[in-house]
């Protein structure tokens, strides 16, 4: 069943932005806007205190009530326009200016004194209509003797024109910065998510015949080089091991081939007349030879495959050096008197690693040893400490190797041209599994010829390992 398909990166980011870009444009409004409200606020107050300032001082040096009363449109057209509330009365009686074209109600407002000086905490609020602010003082003032009442209100109108036009090109610039930041931001993701896309064309044109094909990191951005690094060491691994795959499958059909097609060949001969027992024995007893060593070929075949990923099967033990020697020199001693040779062992100590993959490891050296050293001569197994390295070290007498044959023996299936002819015997295995073995325990396998003549195959294994225990 296919999985949900996730929302794209690119949209999800260019939403998050395009909410952030919006939210940040909003804030900065709201603010600009709470901010222009109180300015225009606060000029609105102090025009209703000077006017009801100005007007305590007119009436109390120079105007009268009955000049008022007589004129009254001299009032109305003082003030600028019908937001604008004033009113003029004695107590208790009906005033004698009043100016309020939107008959709007005034709210509860205490009397300040004639001489008290006026201030903004005098004002008082109400809303006309639901939605319009008004603000109102009233104040005494002593007008020929008489005390008069006077109240001036103003009705945010205007204002709260002007601001709801504000916050109307607020709206619209949030709404601005969201798609501008969603449709720019959707397009620089989509350039700069281009290498990915290209990481995934290339992916998808990778076959196991085109495994040699590399992504070009020179334009990627940063964040993506890491990725595109390891994608193509990847892709270097992938081949290099597919690569070895062929060339171990092609090896081993021709391996197998050839053994298999003589004794087909050997069965053949034999039946094509009636042979006795012996002669049938004999084939036999060939044929079963050639059987074992096709047998021993496919086992140490497995072993290197499963060699290739067994780090986690390692049964690592300490080990007493001085033992295993012994236990493989006294194992191969009759081996080595058969060619006259001499074995020997020298050194102890203690090691951290797999008991019966060490056996195999040093097995197949000193088989290796007695089977291609010279005659009569003499194989020294041998511990050396020293560089950060314990080494194990098997060293005969034997036929000089040319430098290019040194670098090949331990590759599979890589028999000297000596062994080739002595011996149908070898398989050209034993060494690429003691290579196998010590990349499992983080060691290495090396070879040297000390002396011409001389042959010297060393196990090393890193010291830090083998002291943990
Ligand atoms: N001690 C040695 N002295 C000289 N040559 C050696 C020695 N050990 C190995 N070689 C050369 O290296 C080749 C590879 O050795 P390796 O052990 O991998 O395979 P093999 O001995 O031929 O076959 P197998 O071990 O699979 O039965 C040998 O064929 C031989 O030519
Ligand atoms: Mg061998």
């Amino acid at each position: 069943m296919r999985a949900r398909r996730q929302p794209s990166l690119t949209l999800r980011s260019t939403l998050a932005f395009s909410v952030v870009a919006m939210l940040a444009v909003a804030s900065a409004g709201m603010y600009l806007y709470e901010t222009m409200k109180a300015s225009v606020m606060t000029r609105s107050d102090h025009a209703v205190l000077a006017r009801l300032d100005h007007f305590r001082k007119l009436l109390q040096y120079d105007l009268t009530l009955d000049t008022l009363r007589s004129s009254p449109q001299l009032f109305e057209n003082m003030l600028d326009s019908e937001d604008d509330i004033f009113i003029i009365a004695e107590p208790g009686k009906s005033p004698v200016i009043m100016v309020n074209p939107l008959h709007a109600p005034l709210p509860e407002m205490p009397v300040v004194e004639a001489n008290a000086p006026l201030s903004s905490d005098d004002l008082r609020s109400a809303m006309v209509n639901g939605d319009v602010p008004m603000r109102a003082a009233t104040v005494e003032a002593l007008s020929g003797g008489k005390v008069v009442h006077l109240t001036a209100a103003h009705l945010a109108v205007k204002e709260m024109a002007t601001l709801a036009n504000f916050r109307d090109r607020i709206l619209f610039a949030v709404a601005l910065a969201f798609v501008l930041t969603a449709v720019l931001g959707y397009l620089l993701l989509r350039r700069g998510l281009r290498p990915l896309r290209k990481m995934a064309d290339h992916a998808t044109a990778i076959t196991p015949a085109r495994l040699d094909s590399r992504m070009d990191s020179r334009d990627t951005p940063v964040e993506l080089q890491q990725l595109s690094d390891a994608y193509n060491a990847m892709l270097d691994r992938l081949a290099d091991g597919y690569q070895r795959l062929t060339q171990f499958s092609a090896d081993l059909a021709h391996e197998i081939r050839t053994p298999v097609g003589s004794l087909m060949g050997h069965c053949q001969v034999a039946l094509r007349q009636p042979r006795s027992a012996d002669e049938y024995q004999t084939l036999l007893a060939s044929n079963l030879e050639e059987l074992e060593r096709i047998s021993r070929m496919v086992e140490s075949i497995l072993f290197l495959a499963r060699a290739d990923d067994a780090q986690a099967a390692l049964n690592r033990q300490t080990l007493d050096l001085e033992d295993e020697l012994q236990r493989v020199t006294g194992y191969f001693e009759g081996l080595a008197e058969e060619r006259q040779m001499t074995l020997r062992s020298l050194g102890n100590g203690k090691l951290n690693a797999d008991p019966l993959l060490l056996r195999r490891a040093l097995s197949n050296l000193v088989a290796n040893a007695i089977r291609y050293a010279d005659e009569g001569s003499g194989i020294e197994i041998r511990v050396v400490d020293g560089a950060g390295q314990r080494r194990i070290e098997v060293e005969n007498q034997g036929p000089v190797l040319s430098e290019s044959a040194l670098g090949k023996l331990f590759d599979r299936f890589y028999r000297g041209d000596a062994s080739r002819h002595q011996s149908s015997d070898s398989n050209g295995l034993g060494l690429a599994i003691v290579a196998a073995i010590m990349q499992l325990h983080g060691g290495e396998i090396a070879v040297n010829q000390p002396t011409p003549g001389k042959i010297c195959f060393a196990l090393v294994f890193p010291a830090a390992r083998s002291k943990t225990l």
